[in-house]
């Protein structure tokens, strides 16, 4: 269990941020776009937890806007070290090896991060592995209902919170959470966790077709992981996955 933080003191209330209650981890949802612009009114506040490894992921956003949303998000992750362990581990470089979870030099803490759309999520555990991941919703979502058919059968045997329907989008989105949140947990990407899944073809393994081999394949991955979904604003869809 992490110790309870609210977002609402020191430089956290510079950015608007929302506690998640979770008995397993620490969660903060941040509405990125409203927290990058006060920290462009507040600049000192960035300047003061961003490193030079955050300042070198953010070169390689060009997008203006959204380098100010990551940025926000950043300071947000900062932060919360900050108030959990000090602030010597939250100056700790973040290392990234390519196309591997992200970490933070020397710090006993697990943490993922995800965003879409205006807001960001933040999950930070004592111990262990952990991954998180948010949707934004969409107005519709694309796809065809095989493919809709397989991601809601791995997400719904690897997830027990409740019972999601292929044809509703806000379930597929959902169930996509889950899986992608797996993927974030174990570090392995979301395309390996797709073919280890069965759904999504890689090298020469076979794509399973039938609903219950994907289930099964899924369940056998899981042993060691606990998936939740995630109660959150109307328009945010996002869950947490932990290890056991
Ligand atoms: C990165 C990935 C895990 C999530 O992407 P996404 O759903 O579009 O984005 P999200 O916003 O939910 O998550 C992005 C965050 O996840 C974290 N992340 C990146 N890679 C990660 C990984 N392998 N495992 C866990 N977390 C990861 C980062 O903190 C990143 O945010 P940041 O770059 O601002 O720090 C997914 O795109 C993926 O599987 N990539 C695979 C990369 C890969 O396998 N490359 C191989 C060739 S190099």
């Amino acid at each position: 269990m992490v110790r309870d933080l609210a977002p609402s003191s020191g430089d956290a209330g510079f950015l608007v941020v929302r506690r998640i209650p979770s008995p397993s981890a620490l969660l903060w949802l941040i509405d990125m776009q409203a927290s990058a612009a006060a920290l462009k009114r507040h600049p000192i506040v960035a300047q003061r937890w961003l490193t030079r490894s955050d300042h070198r992921r953010l070169k390689r956003i060009r997008d203006h806007a959204e380098k100010a949303r990551r940025a926000a998000t950043y300071v947000a992750l900062r932060i919360m070290i900050a108030a959990l362990l000090g602030k010597r581990h939250a100056r700790a470089p973040m290392v990234r090896p390519l196309g591997g979870k992200p970490r933070l030099a020397g710090v006993p803490i697990s943490f993922n991060l995800t965003h879409s759309g205006d807001f960001g999520l933040i999950g930070v555990g004592r111990r262990g592995k952990l991954g998180v991941d948010l949707e934004e919703v969409r107005d519709s979502l694309p796809m065809a209902l095989k493919h809709r058919a397989r991601i809601v059968e791995a997400a719904r045997a690897i997830g027990s919170d409740r019972v999601l329907v292929p044809e509703r989008d806000r379930d597929v989105l959902q169930a996509w959470t889950r899986l992608e949140a797996f993927s974030k947990a174990t570090g392995r990407g979301i395309n390996r966790t797709l073919a280890d899944f069965g759904i999504r073809k890689q090298g020469n393994a076979r794509l399973h077709t039938q609903g219950d081999t994907v289930a099964a394949r899924a369940r056998s991955q899981m042993p060691r992981y606990v998936v939740r979904d995630l109660r959150l604003p109307p328009r945010v869809i996002a869950a947490l996955v932990r290890d056991v």
